[in-house]
């Protein structure tokens, strides 16, 4: 069995999900020496059993931009893990980011005032991409005028897989982007503000400041990683709630079900398709046998697909409740920025919906994934609407 869906539909990798569920739910690619878990229980289990299935990189990763997240949350294990973990949590509580809502809005209400006239837009560009990079930008006390590197970078880094070796491009933007963080750590150390870099500067654990890989894991991951993740929420619920028809309308009628319908969409077209693990020790994952070191894959989009787990998997239903979908992983590395995604997205499709009438995927566009394994989302949204 292929593990490469060479052929198919690249914004449809569904198809080839569902085939490996049955036909290999834990396969092990022989080219790569990895092992890929697409069932919801396997891939649960993977992502959670965090003393059996390491978050650590390899450690021929260290060269290209994974450097950078070599020494972060989402790479480490406990008990550094709890500890890094504990430093962040607060500022990303549900009641810490609700507090944020204001400025989300008028953000958005900027964003779209740009556009509303025109008709016509790609909708990633005009406001899927800049509001969440503006929200963390101001969070973290990053000026805002470079957020257009941090999306060069974050489209880099999403090219890359942890089981491909790293090339030019990877090198020279791990150079780049360590050398900005580094950057501007020494301003915020010379500086400090009210933001969530100079309040690391300032952190101990057992009386000891962050390492430097460290404080530049922590940007790298907040910086990047958290971006590009619900600019894909957002696009992606726009191409969802357009391709099933009436769910525009109804939504417009029943604001109240957006949060629901944004739940859907993370299980329908999970912005983080997969998460890789290291196995710790030998072990069995299904029926296979899986050695001590050995790289997997946790393919979550393909657990959030899994028709053990959801009736009609293939079906975006609006009306599914209670959707225990893994788009945000399980267990302790479950994602920190869960919250502002959701508050993010919830804000943005309420004014998408009631500012955008009429909105379509303008007629005869070809929509394309962007390049990459890990995160699905797409590389730009024509839409079109009636101009007010
Ligand atoms: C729809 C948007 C998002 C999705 C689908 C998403 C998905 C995920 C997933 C699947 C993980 C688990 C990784 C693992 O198990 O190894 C994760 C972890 C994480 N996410 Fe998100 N994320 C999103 C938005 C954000 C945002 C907005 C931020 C921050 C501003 C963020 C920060 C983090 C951090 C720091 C972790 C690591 C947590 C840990 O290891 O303890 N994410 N995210």
């Amino acid at each position: 069995m292929d593990f490469a869906p060479a052929t198919e539909n690249p914004l449809d990798p569904f198809p080839h999900y569902e085939r490996m569920r049955e036909a290999a739910p834990v396969f092990h690619d022989e080219q790569s020496e990895s092992w890929h878990a697409f069932r919801y229980d396997d891939v649960q289990r993977v992502l959670s059993e965090h003393a059996r299935f390491s978050s650590r990189m390899h450690g021929d990763d260290q060269s290209g931009t994974g450097h950078l997240f070599a020494s972060s949350l989402i790479t480490t294990d406990p008990p550094r893990h709890r500890q890094l973990r504990s430093l962040v949590t607060q500022a990303f509580t549900p009641k810490a980011v609700d507090a944020l809502a204001p400025r989300i809005s008028q953000l958005t209400e900027e964003l779209l005032k740009g556009i509303a006239s025109l008709g016509t837009a790609d909708l990633i560009q005009a406001l899927a991409y800049p509001l969440p990079v503006i929200v963390i930008s101001e969070l973290m006390g990053v000026p805002a005028e470079d957020r257009d590197r941090f999306k060069l970078w974050s489209d880099v880094i999403v090219s890359q897989t942890r089981t491909s070796a790293p090339n030019e491009d990877h090198h020279a933007t791990n150079q780049e982007m360590t050398e900005y963080f580094l950057n501007l750590i020494e301003q915020r150390r010379s500086r400090p503000g009210n933001d969530l870099i100079s309040n690391l500067l300032s952190a101990e654990i057992d009386g000891q400041q962050l390492s430097v890989p460290e404080l530049l894991g922590f940007c790298s991951l907040l910086l990047v990683a958290g971006n590009e993740t619900t600019t894909n929420l957002i696009g992606n619920a726009v191409l969802c709630f357009t391709e099933v028809p009436g769910t525009i309308e109804r939504l417009q009628k029943e604001p109240s079900l957006l949060p629901q319908a944004i739940e859907e969409v993370l299980r329908f077209r999970s912005p983080v398709q997969s998460m890789y693990r290291i196995s710790v020790a030998e072990t069995t994952l299904g029926d296979v046998h899986i050695p001590a070191g050995a790289p997997l894959v946790a393919w979550i989009g393909s657990a959030n697909r899994d028709e053990r787990q959801f009736p009609r998997p293939a079906q975006f239903d609006i009306d599914r409740d209670q959707i225990r979908h893994l788009a945000f992983g399980h267990g302790i590395h479950f994602c920190l920025g869960a919250p502002l995604a959701r508050l993010e997205a919830r804000i943005a499709l309420e004014a998408i919906l009631s500012g955008l009438p009429g909105l379509t995927v303008a007629p005869g566009s070809r929509l394309e994934r962007m390049d990459s394994t890990i995160v699905y989302g797409l590389k730009t949204l024509p839409a079109n609407w009636h101009a007010a």
